[in-house]
C-alpha cells in the first residue's frame, strides 16, 4: 500500500473526501503537493464529492518558484487539473487566506469554489514577469469574460466577495471553512456543474475593439515591461481559440517569459525584498520594544508623512511642533491628503475618521515625549538643531526608549553624542512622500544596539514600510549612489546631450522619472546649496539656477512647465548649455543612447561596490531593493547590482576604466571589489552566497 503522502492530508467527512494541502507556510504547489493531490484524487474514489482545502493560514500561494529553471519533475499542475476535470464526482476548492497564482488556477480547474469571508484570490504572475502557466488565462475568461483582463494583466488580487460578484467564486461561506465547505458541497452535490473549460457563454462574440479598449488602461503605464503584453495575448487566445489551443498560447508565453531577463529580475527583487528585511548579524533573540505610542518631532513634509503612515496602519501617533500655527498647518496637511484619497474613492469616510482619530498633535514637547514608546525626529536638517532636540529628547523620554532620526545626510553618531543613550539612537530614513514610499533605510550608528535595530525594523514593517538596514555614511546607500550620477549628467549635457535626451534614455530604460525631471521636481536650489556647502561647481546646473530656473516651483528648471506641469524642452536651457560648452571649449558631439545609460548607471554601480566593501550595505540585494523601492528603479530591471551582473563584471570594470579615462572623472576608476570580482570571474550574486 502506498504511504499517505506527507504534503497532502486526507480526511473523510461522511461521503465527502477532504484533501488538505499541508506545505507550510503558504502551501506552494511543490512537486510533492502535486503528486499528493493526484494520489488523493485516486484515493477519493467512491466518495460523492471531493473538497480541496489548504492547512494553516492559506489555500495556496501558487507555484514553488524555487523549482523554476530546474528540470521539471512530474506530475505537472496540468496533470493534476486533468485528473480533477476527469473526476466523476464534483471537486470543490475551499479557499481561505490567499489563493494566488497556481493556487487560484487549481481552484479554477475545480468544479466549484467556495471561500471564507475576506479570502484573497488573484493571479499575480504578471508581477513576477510571466503569465499564469496552468490554464488561468484560459479558464478565468471563460468564467467572467473581459473582467479577467484586469485580474490577469493588472495582477492585483480581489476579495472573495468581489470574486463572487464577478462570478468565479460560487459562494462565501461562514463558520469554520472545512465544515462549511463540506456542507455546501453536500447540499450542492446533485447540481450539474459545468467545468470552466467547457463554458462558452462569457467568451462568445469576441469583439477586437472592445477587447483592445479594455486592455488600454491596463498597459498604459507598464514602461517596457513584457509580461503584461504576454498576459494580453494569452487572454486574447481564450476568446479566439478553442481551449486546448489557448492553453498552448499560454504555455508558449509562459516559457518565453519565465526564461527571460525581466522575470529573473522580478523574482530577484521578490525574494530580495524578503531577504533584505532579515538583518544578518542580529542575534536570533533580538526583539524590538513594544510600541503602542509613536511620537514624531516636527510636522513638516516628512514628519506629517511619517505620522500618516503610522495612523494608516493603526499605530497611535502624536506630532510635536514648535508653535500652534506650525502644528495646525502640519495636521491640516495630513487631513487634506486623506481627504483627497477619500474623494478619489480609495479610502472610505469611516476609515479616514479612524485614521484621523489615531493622529494627535501638541506643542508640549516634554509631556508628549515622556509618553512615547518610540520617537522619530523630523526637524530641520541641521546638526546643531538636531543635537539640541536629541539632548531634550534624552531627558524627556523614559529610559530604554529608542530615539530615531529621519536625517537624510547627517552623521548618526554626531546626533547620538547629544544623548546619554547612544546605543538606542538610530536613523530611520523615510523617503518623500513618506506616506507613500515603501523604502525605509534604517541607519546603524557605531553604538546602535540590537534592540534599537529590531525596534526600527519591526515598527517599519508594521507601518507598511520595507526596512533595509544600512551603515552610517554621507547619503547612506540610496542618496550616496545617486549622488555619483550627478557629475556625469553635467558632463553629458556639456558634451552633447540636452536634458530631454538624458531623461528619454532613463525613462526608456524604465525609470519612473529621468534625473533632470527629478531635479526639477525636488527643486534645483537644493543641489546648488549642497554644491555651495561643499565648494564644488557644476557650470551648467549653476547657470540654470542663476537664470532663476529652480524647477517646477518656478515653472521652469531644466524644462519649461505649462499650467498642467507638463514638461516642455526649453530653448533657454539649450542656449545655456551651448554657451557653457563654448566657453569651456568643449566640442559637442552626438552621444549614443547606450553611452548615456552606461555613464549614468556605472558610477552608481561603482559606488554600490564601494558601499559593499565598507559594509555600509550587507548584501548586493539590499542595494537593489533600495533602488526599486525608493528611487523609481523598475523592478523588472532588477536594480543596479543585478544590471551590473547581467553586463558581467569584466565588462563593467573595462567600461568604468574607459569612461574614467575619457571623462577624467576619477570616481569612475573601478573600485577594488569590482577589480577583484572581475579578475576572479565572480559576480555580485556569488558574493552574496559567499557572505
Ligand atoms: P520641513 O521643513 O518640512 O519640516 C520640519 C518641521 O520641523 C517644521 O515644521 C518645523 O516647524 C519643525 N521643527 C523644527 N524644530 C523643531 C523642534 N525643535 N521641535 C518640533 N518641531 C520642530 O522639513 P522636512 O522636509 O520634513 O525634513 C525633515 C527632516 O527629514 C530633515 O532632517 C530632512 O533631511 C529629512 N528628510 C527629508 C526628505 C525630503 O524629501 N524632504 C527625505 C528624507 C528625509
Amino acid at each position: 500500500m502506498a504511504e499517505t503522502p506527507r504534503f497532502v492530508e486526507h480526511a473523510r467527512d461522511g461521503d465527502v473526501h477532504v484533501l488538505r494541502i499541508a506545505n507550510a507556510p503558504v502551501n506552494t504547489l511543490r512537486t510533492e503537493v502535486r503528486a499528493g493531490l493526484l494520489e488523493g484524487l485516486k484515493a477519493a474514489a467512491g466518495a460523492k464529492a471531493v473538497v480541496i482545502i489548504g492547512s494553516g493560514r492559506n489555500f495556496s500561494a501558487g507555484a514553488e518558484m524555487t523549482e523554476f529553471g530546474k528540470p521539471r519533475v512530474p506530475p505537472s499542475l496540468t496533470d493534476v487539473f486533468d485528473a480533477i476535470e476527469a473526476s466523476p464526482v464534483p471537486v470543490v476548492a475551499a479557499i481561505h487566506g490567499n489563493a494566488l497564482g497556481g493556487g487560484l488556477e487549481l481552484a479554477l480547474a475545480c468544479h466549484a469554489r467556495v471561500a471564507a469571508p475576506g479570502a484573497q484570490v488573484g493571479l499575480p504572475e504578471v508581477k513576477r514577469g510571466f503569465v499564469p502557466g496552468a490554464g488561468g488565462t484560459q479558464r478565468l475568461p471563460r468564467l467572467i469574460g473581459l473582467e479577467a483582463l484586469k485580474i490577469i494583466v493588472g495582477g492585483e488580487p480581489v476579495s472573495a466577495e468581489q470574486a463572487v460578484k464577478l462570478g468565479f467564486v460560487d459562494a462565501v461561506v461562514d463558520g469554520p471553512l472545512e465544515k462549511a465547505a463540506v456542507d455546501w458541497t453536500r447540499a450542492n452535490a446533485g447540481r450539474q456543474f459545468t467545468l470552466a473549460r467547457n463554458r462558452t457563454d462569457k467568451i462568445a462574440g469576441y469583439d477586437a475593439a472592445a477587447f483592445d479598449a479594455a486592455v488600454k488602461p491596463l498597459t498604459a503605464r507598464t514602461r517596457g515591461q513584457e509580461s503584461p503584453l504576454g498576459c494580453v495575448e494569452a487572454v486574447r487566445a481564450a476568446f479566439t481559440m478553442p481551449f486546448e489551443e489557448g492553453l498552448k498560447v499560454e504555455r508558449d508565453q509562459f516559457q518565453r517569459l519565465v526564461a527571460g531577463e525581466q522575470s529573473q529580475a522580478l523574482r530577484h527583487i521578490f525574494f530580495g525584498e524578503r531577504e533584505a528585511q532579515r538583518v544578518p548579524d542580529l542575534p536570533a533573540d533580538a526583539k524590538g520594544l513594544t510600541v503602542n505610542k509613536l511620537v514624531v518631532i516636527g510636522g513638516g513634509t516628512m514628519g506629517g508623512g511619517i505620522a500618516m503612515s503610522a495612523a494608516n496602519f493603526g499605530l497611535p501617533v502624536t506630532i510635536v511642533e514648535t508653535s500652534a500655527e506650525a502644528l495646525e498647518k502640519g495636521l491640516k496637511r495630513c487631513e487634506a491628503n486623506w481627504e483627497r484619497t477619500v474623494k478619489s474613492g480609495r479610502l472610505s469616510q469611516a476609515e479616514y475618521e479612524k485614521r484621523r482619530a489615531l493622529l494627535s498633535g501638541t506643542t508640549e514637547f516634554e509631556k508628549a515625549v515622556g509618553e512615547a514608546d518610540l520617537v522619530i525626529e523630523a526637524v530641520f536638517e541641521n546638526m546643531e538643531v538636531k543635537k539640541e532636540v536629541f539632548g531634550r529628547l534624552d531627558k524627556a523620554a523614559r529610559p530604554g526608549v529608542v530615539l530615531a532620526s529621519n536625517t537624510s545626510t547627517l552623521d548618526i553618531d554626531g546626533i547620538a553624542s547629544a544623548t546619554k543613550r547612544p546605543e538606542l539612537v538610530i536613523g530611520m530614513h523615510f523617503f518623500s512622500p513618506a506616506n507613500v514610499m515603501r523604502l525605509l533605510e534604517n541607519v546603524r550608528g557605531s553604538a546602535t544596539n540590537a534592540t534599537a535595530i529590531a525596534t526600527a525594523t519591526e515598527v517599519g514593517k508594521r507601518i507598511g514600510k520595507l526596512p533595509v538596514l544600512v551603515g552610517n555614511c554621507d547619503g547612506f546607500v540610496g542618496n550616496r549612489m545617486t549622488g555619483k550620477r550627478g557629475p556625469q549628467v553635467e558632463k553629458l549635457l556639456l558634451e552633447g546631450c540636452l536634458p530631454q535626451d538624458i531623461d528619454r534614455v532613463m525613462e526608456g530604460y524604465g525609470m519612473a522619472m529621468g534625473p533632470l525631471a527629478t531635479g526639477d521636481l525636488a527643486g534645483l536650489d537644493i543641489g546648488a546649496a549642497v554644491r555651495k556647502a561643499r565648494g564644488t561647481v557644476a557650470p551648467i546646473a549653476d547657470a540654470v539656477v542663476a537664470a532663476g530656473r529652480l524647477g517646477q516651483k518656478t515653472s521652469k528648471g531644466y524644462y519649461d512647465y505649462d499650467e498642467n506641469r507638463k514638461r516642455i524642452p526649453s530653448k533657454e536651457v539649450e542656449q545655456i548649455i551651448l554657451d557653457t560648452a563654448e566657453k569651456m571649449q568643449v566640442r559637442r558631439r552626438k552621444i549614443e543612447d547606450q553611452e548615456i545609460l552606461e555613464r549614468l548607471l556605472l558610477p552608481m554601480v561603482n559606488e554600490g561596490a564601494r558601499i559593499l566593501e565598507e559594509g555600509v550595505a550587507s548584501r548586493p540585494i539590499d542595494i537593489d531593493v533600495i533602488f526599486v523601492n525608493g528611487f523609481g528603479w523598475p523592478a523588472f530591471r532588477g536594480g543596479p547590482m543585478f544590471w551590473a551582473d547581467r553586463m558581467g563584471l569584466k565588462a563593467v570594470r573595462d567600461k568604468l576604466a574607459h569612461y574614467a579615462e575619457v571623462t577624467g572623472d576619477r570616481n569612475l576608476q573601478p573600485c577594488a571589489l569590482i577589480e577583484k570580482l572581475a579578475t576572479e570571474g565572480g559576480s555580485f550574486a556569488t558574493l552574496k552566497r559567499a557572505a
